[in-house]
């Protein structure tokens, strides 16, 4: 976040159209380090990096909300020394960077599923949470142990629960209720998720919050990411003639 200005700059191009939330998918670090010869975790450290430049261009950029798929729920199938890798970077990312967040007004938010998380893993997000709640420019959030599906199960079961225990009649279930039980209850939906690495899928991250939403691959690998491939993206989606099921007027 240091080496990128934190507010719009007069060289800080003007798009017609910004989003108002951003989800990325962060993908390509472990071919990233296999391709320069290095062991994956190296690819995982540059990643980190590459995060850096991301929050600081949503920063200088006014980006309101910006989503990042950090470890999904199935991420744990990975090698242990690899999953072990990534939430040791995660925590000194947290410890070290989360002053700065404050210094630039930066509020974190972790979505993803806490049960069965560990102690001290708990102790970091709810560390992170709090001393960033009073912040009130960009939103950060943090999709850690997240899987879409999993969350909409967990909004059915809960939804369920209180239909059982009178709170709410099947009746009264509509989008807008379901859509308070999810991890993004009162935020926008994205209008940009992007995803690096020339893989195009969505792997299972924002499914409910992404049905409007405008997507753009790139190729450059996750340690790639700049401040360049951010502005191509804004331009890429300024472009895009928003429908929502409707017609253009
Ligand atoms: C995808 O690359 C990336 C991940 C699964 C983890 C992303 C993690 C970080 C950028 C670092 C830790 C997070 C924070 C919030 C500090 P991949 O391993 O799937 O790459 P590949 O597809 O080339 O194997």
């Amino acid at each position: 976040m240091s080496n990128e200005p934190a507010i719009a700059t007069s060289e800080s191009p003007a798009y017609a159209v910004l989003p108002r939330h951003i989800g990325v998918i962060m993908d390509g670090n472990g071919r990233w380090a296999t391709a320069q010869g290095k062991p994956r975790n190296e690819g995982h450290r540059a990643g980190v990096e590459a995060l850096r430049r991301l929050v600081a261009c949503a920063v200088e950029f006014e980006i309101d909300y910006l989503t990042i798929f950090s470890f999904s729920s199935e991420n744990w199938t990975r090698p242990a020394d690899e999953i072990n890798a990534i939430l040791g970077l995660m925590k000194r990312f947290i410890a070290s960077d989360i002053s700065k967040f404050v210094a630039h007004n930066v509020r974190v938010r972790i979505l993803g599923r806490r049960e069965g998380l560990t102690k001290a893993i708990l102790q970091m997000i709810e560390q992170a949470e709090s001393r960033t709640a009073h912040c009130t420019g960009l939103q950060l959030n943090v999709a850690f142990n997240y899987g879409g599906r999993q969350e909409i199960a967990d909004a059915v079961r809960s939804l369920a629960q209180d239909v059982a225990d009178g709170k709410i009649s099947p009746e009264q279930i509509d989008e807008s209720v379901i859509e308070q039980k999810l991890y993004t209850a009162n935020m926008p939906d994205p209008d940009l998720i992007f995803r690096s690495s020339g893989e195009e899928r969505l792997s299972n991250f924002l499914l409910w919050q992404s049905a409007y939403a405008e997507f753009v691959f790139f190729d450059e690998f996750w340690p790639e990411f700049n401040r360049d491939i951010f502005m191509r993206t804004l331009d890429e989606f300024s472009g895009r003639k928003r429908r929502f099921g409707g017609v253009n007027p």
